[in-house]
């Protein structure tokens, strides 16, 4: 089987999708070659944890699937961990994806990691630019 049993369920039953009218932090990436579009919302209390957390995505399953298991990832963590989340961790987590299906897992990670950025430039929080220098650099990432 292509897909693994974690990875249809998160497909055909995604968690937290949906949008976070007063979010802290949002995050838009999209990738440039197949077009699909991942939207991140983070709600973030005075400690700097994540409390809510949604998505939409416009793009394929796999996609979908990845971006609902970073929700569940990232959901009560403080945003300093929310930001080391790679996406080899959300492709573990679903047990694997196939090997030409791992860029959409890129797009689940690089849209937290701009959620993050939005939450810190809207607080003034001040950060290491070199934490999100991989994603200006990226190609898949419009910000
Ligand atoms: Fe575009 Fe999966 S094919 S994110």
């Amino acid at each position: 089987m292509l897909y693994s049993e974690k990875v249809m369920d998160h497909f055909q039953n995604p968690r937290n999708v949906g949008k976070i009218e007063d979010a802290d932090g949002v995050g838009e990436v999209g990738n440039a070659k197949c077009g699909d579009i991942m939207k991140m919302y983070l709600k973030i209390d005075d400690d700097g944890v994540i409390t809510d957390c949604k998505f939409n995505t416009f793009g394929c399953g796999s996609a979908i699937a990845t971006s609902s298991m970073a929700t569940e990832l990232i959901k009560g963590k403080k945003v300093e961990d929310a930001l080391e989340l790679s996406n080899r961790a959300v492709v573990e987590a679903l047990d694997g994806l196939p090997t030409h299906k791992i860029h959409c897992s890129v797009l689940a990670e690089e849209a937290v990691k701009a959620a993050v950025k939005d939450y810190y430039d809207k607080n003034g929080i001040a950060y290491d630019e070199d934490l999100f220098k991989n994603m200006e650099d990226c190609e898949n990432c419009q910000m």
